[in-house]
Parts: structure tokens; C-alpha cells; sequence
């Protein structure tokens, strides 16, 4: 019998420490974070969704995306915690992104997952870039309670404080719901896509409970809602792929931050003349054209992006360049409404107009207005208050203004549309141009209606009164004798003209006594 003791078993040798063995488990651990759960990424493709990093690459230029806090993990107990965050470039100029993976949790928001966020915002206010969030989640992480709601009101604070300060843009690529759906409301710009987005404060099932009233998932929130109707969403495309490159557009227009200029490029021809545009314009007040056919004469390549095409479309609001610089348009539209200013016209072009003010870019205000929308509906809906936003913007812009009256400027509508009264820099009018209190023949019944009754041929001496008011008041020499228009000129010259005024008013500067905020009328 053998009595020694039995030869012990060899311990397990631990690895070898190598770096080549260290930066192999590195790049296992990355890739499979990147390549994610296959069937969960299977089943957001067959929603007709793309995955968080598939939607970077399309925004992003190729290879430019840097990681943060790939590895950090939450209740999910996933790596990123659904939500891929850092920086990249688009065209070259620095950006800050998050994109949140619907294939972890459904892209729910919870603690680590908001941290993740609030540091990239961090970043991009730091370094004055612009932040763009690509919503794809399902809201508040159930199982976290009240930290995913914190988490939450770490996103919308910061919202709030880098307003008028870094661009925001919100992509909202799948469901948006309750209280995140403030997000992209606090944004500068909501992109949405059809049939895959949908934004709502309350779901079709507790819309059920609470209403009785059924709807889909779409018809309570879908893109065409919110770029149609609310007004939410200001840019509606069919797919990702057109979104995403239509953000890159959008940020080509865009400085970094409230500091910069947006930036200018060689492109665009001089100052040419455009005499199409006195064919565009009919002379008759009441006969209506496309605004956007004006617009695309007077910018570079005719070439401009109309935000909330799908909404309010009696005024037309657009960034686009004039000799390479890039101008904010706000237009009457007199295809929709014949052109006049309403409740949802006038919050749509208040908050474009104090986008361009915030981010230094210049404005051109082409007005054909003929008056306010009259009606109980539009008053009880509140046109004062609404009318008054825009006033309110206008008033308070310190960018170059520019106005370019085309054709009828009546009644308090022209004096909302940056007229010389409320502090625009340059008022040019066409030939066409008609400033008045209002029409000739609504002006005529109003002062001569006791000579009117009297008349032995009332239809006569309406017809000699309004064309002797017409000629009186009606044209453009009345405003710029008196110094309310700097000049007449010739439609075909607009471009130049415009060009002209924008090299004069680059250096403007306006400094206004300190304050805490003023009180915008909401
Ligand atoms: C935790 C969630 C989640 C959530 C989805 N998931 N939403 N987990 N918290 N809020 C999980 C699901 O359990 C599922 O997990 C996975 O994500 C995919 O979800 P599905 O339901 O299978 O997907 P789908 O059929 O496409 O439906 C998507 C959905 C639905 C419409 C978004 O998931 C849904 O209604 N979710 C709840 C929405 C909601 O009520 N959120 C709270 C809103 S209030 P598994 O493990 O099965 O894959 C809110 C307050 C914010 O957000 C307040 C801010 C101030």
C-alpha cells in the first residue's frame, strides 16, 4: 500500500495576461454589444425600423461615430442600457446623438439610461454642438418607477437650458409615449416617420377607457397627425432613410451654436435678375399663385427646406441660402386661405421666426396678406393670444430683417408681417403693392356709406369712389413718401435687391436692457 499522500490536481492555471489576450476579450465583448440579441433585431426589421447603430450610420458621416458608455448597464441588465449615445460629424461639423435600441426593453427610459443622455447633452452644450435625439421607446421603465421619471426630468431641464443655445433636433422612429413625448415637443425640429412614429400623451387604450372613443396607434398619433394637424412634428417622410438624410440637410443650414453663424458657402450665382418673378405675381389683389415658385427664384439653385410643409399652409416658412447665406423665409401663402394669418399660421411662423433670432439667421419676410381669418371659431380659439406670438417675435427679432411687400399688406396682419413699425431694417415693395387699413371696396362702404344711401346710382359712385381711394392710398408711393417703405423696385431685381440689403445688414447688432425673460403671450 502506497501511503503518500495523493499527488494533488494541478490548480487551473488562470489565463495569461497578455494585452493581446486582454484586447481580444475586449473586442468579443464589443462586438457582441454592437451585434445585439439577433431575434429582437429581426423583429424591429420586420416592423420596418432599423436598429439604433443602422440609423447612426445613415445620419452620421462613415466612421465618425465615437461611444460613449457602451458598456454601462441598468436594470436591464444589457450593455447601454438601451440607448446608444456619443458624438460624430455630418458634413465635417460636430454633433452629439443618442439613439435609443427598441430591440433592449423596448428602448424603455430608465436611471443609467437617462444618465446615459444627460451626458451626451452635457457635452454637446460644453462644446456648443447641436444634440439630435432619435426616439424609438416604449417611455418610463415600468419596474423603475419614480428614477425613470426623474430621469426624464433630467432630459426636459436640460432641454430648457440649452434652448436658443445648441440646435435640438428630435427623429421620432418609433412609439413616443406619455411625458416623453415632451421631448420632441421642446425640440427646435420633430422629424417623424410614417406608419413606424407615433407620439401621444395618452394611449388608444386609456383614450378608450377614460372616452369610449376607439383609434389606432396612427390615427392618435402617426406622423401625418402631427405634421398635419397639432403641428408637433415639422418634418413628415416615408422612410428612415429620407429622414435621416433630410436632418443632415437641415443641419447644413444650422451654425453649432448660438455664437456662430450658420455656416455660408461659395455657392449661388450673383445678384441676377429674375423676371419670371413679375409673371408668378399676378396685379389683381384677389387672384392667387404659389408662394413657393417665389421662393424658389429668389434662392440659391431654388432650392429650400419648407418646415411643416403639411401644416398651416397659408404661411410658408423656409431656411434656404440667398449668395450662399442662409435666410429664414416667412411667406403668405395665397393658395391656402387666400393667404390669411390664423391661429395655427401664426404660431407656426412665431416660432420660426424666433428660431432664425436665436441662431443668427437673417429674415425675409415676403408679405400678401389680406387680412386675420375672421370668425367665432378662430376667435374663441384664441387669435388674439396666437396673432400676438408672432407680433411678439417679430418685435423682439435682432437679426437682419427684411421685408418684401408683393401685393396686399392690410390691417393689423401688416403690421405683424415685420413691418417698418415693429423694427424690420429694410421695407421693399413691389409696383403691385397695396399697404391700406383694408380692401378699397370693404374701405369705401365703411367711410361713405351715408353718401352711398343717398345716391341716386349707389353702384356709380362706388365705382368712382373706390377707384379714387385706390389711387389716393393704394400703392406703394403712399408708404415710401412717409418713409415706411425704403424703396420701390422692380419684382425682377428682388433677388438682388434682398442680396444687397443682407451684405448691408450683416453687422447688425442690438443691444436691449437686461431682463429676466420677457413674457411671450403662450
Ligand atoms: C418597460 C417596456 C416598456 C416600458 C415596452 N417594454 N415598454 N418595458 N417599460 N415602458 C418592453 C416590453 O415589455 C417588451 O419586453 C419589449 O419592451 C417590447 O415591447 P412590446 O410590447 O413587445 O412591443 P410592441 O408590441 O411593439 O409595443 C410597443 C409599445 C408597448 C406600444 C410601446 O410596448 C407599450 O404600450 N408599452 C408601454 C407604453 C407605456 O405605457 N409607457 C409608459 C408611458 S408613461 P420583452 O422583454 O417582452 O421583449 C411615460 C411617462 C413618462 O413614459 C413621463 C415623463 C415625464
Amino acid at each position: 500500500m502506497d501511503l503518500r499522500p495523493a499527488a494533488r490536481p494541478e490548480p487551473p492555471r488562470p489565463p495569461r495576461r497578455t494585452m493581446r489576450a486582454l484586447r481580444d476579450r475586449r473586442d468579443e465583448l464589443t462586438s457582441r454589444i454592437a451585434l445585439g440579441n439577433q431575434t429582437a433585431v429581426e423583429r424591429q426589421h420586420r416592423l420596418g425600423k432599423r436598429t439604433a447603430r443602422e440609423r447612426l450610420e445613415l445620419l452620421l458621416d462613415e466612421g465618425s461615430f465615437v461611444e460613449v458608455d457602451m458598456y454601462r448597464k441598468g436594470t436591464t441588465g444589457a450593455s447601454t442600457d438601451g440607448v446608444v449615445a456619443g458624438s460624430g460629424t455630418v458634413d465635417g461639423r460636430r454633433v452629439f446623438v443618442y439613439a435609443q435600441d427598441f430591440t433592449i426593453s423596448g428602448g424603455s427610459l430608465g436611471a443609467a439610461h437617462a444618465a446615459k443622455i444627460h451626458k451626451v447633452m452635457d457635452m454637446a452644450m460644453d462644446t456648443g454642438a447641436p444634440i439630435i435625439a432619435l426616439n424609438d421607446s416604449g417611455g418610463a421603465r415600468i419596474q423603475e418607477g419614480v428614477m425613470a421619471l426623474d430621469g426624464y426630468g433630467g432630459i426636459f431641464r436640460r432641454q430648457v437650458a440649452a434652448s436658443g443655445i445648441i440646435p435640438q433636433i428630435s427623429v421620432v422612429l418609433g412609439p413616443c409615449a406619455g411625458g416623453a413625448a415632451y421631448s420632441p415637443a421642446l425640440a427646435d425640429f420633430t422629424f417623424m416617420v410614417r406608419e413606424t412614429a407615433q407620439m401621444y400623451l395618452t394611449g388608444p387604450d386609456v383614450v378608450q377607457a377614460v372616452s369610449g372613443e376607439r383609434v389606432t396607434h396612427d390615427q392618435l398619433g402617426g406622423a401625418d397627425v402631427h405634421g398635419g394637424r397639432s403641428g408637433v412634428a415639422s418634418f413628415v417622410h416615408d422612410d428612415e432613410e429620407t429622414c435621416l438624410a433630410d436632418v443632415r440637410y437641415l443641419l447644413s443650414l444650422l451654425p453649432g451654436n448660438n455664437l456662430e453663424s450658420p455656416p455660408s458657402c461659395e455657392c449661388g450665382p450673383g445678384d441676377d435678375l429674375r423676371p419670371s418673378l413679375a409673371d408668378i405675381v399676378p396685379v389683381e389683389p384677389n387672384r392667387p399663385y404659389d408662394i413657393r415658385a417665389v421662393i424658389a427664384e429668389l434662392v440659391d439653385d431654388g432650392e429650400f427646406l419648407e418646415v411643416h410643409e403639411g401644416w398651416a399652409g397659408n404661411v410658408v416658412c423656409a431656411l434656404a441660402r440667398i449668395n450662399g447665406e442662409v435666410v429664414g423665409i416667412v411667406g403668405n401663402q395665397p393658395l391656402v386661405l387666400a393667404g390669411v394669418l390664423d391661429t395655427s399660421a401664426s404660431q407656426k411662423a412665431a416660432r420660426f421666426v424666433r428660431f432664425c433670432d436665436a441662431f443668427n439667421i437673417p429674415l425675409v419676410t415676403l408679405v400678401d396678406v389680406p387680412g386675420f381669418l375672421p370668425g367665432t371659431e378662430q376667435e374663441y380659439g384664441g387669435a388674439i393670444r396666437h396673432g400676438a406670438k408672432l407680433l411678439y417675435a417679430y418685435c423682439e427679432a435682432s437679426v437682419p430683417r427684411i421685408q418684401v411687400i408683393l401685393r396686399k399688406a392690410y390691417g393689423g396682419a401688416y403690421i405683424v408681417m415685420d413691418s417698418r413699425s415693429i423694427g424690420c431694417d429694410l421695407s421693399l415693395a413691389w409696383p403691385t403693392n397695396e399697404i391700406a387699413v383694408m380692401g378699397a371696396e370693404a374701405a369705401v362702404n365703411v367711410v361713405h356709406r351715408k353718401e352711398l344711401a343717398a345716391a341716386t346710382d349707389p353702384a356709380e359712385l362706388r365705382a368712382v369712389l373706390i377707384a379714387q381711394y385706390a389711387d389716393d392710398l393704394m400703392h406703394p408711393y403712399y408708404a415710401a413718401e412717409r418713409g415706411l417703405v425704403d424703396d420701390v423696385i422692380d419684382p425682377a431685381q428682388t433677388r438682388s435687391a434682398v442680396s444687397r440689403g443682407l451684405a448691408m445688414l450683416r453687422d447688425k447688432r442690438r443691444r436691449t436692457p437686461a431682463r429676466k425673460h420677457g413674457n411671450v403671450p403662450l
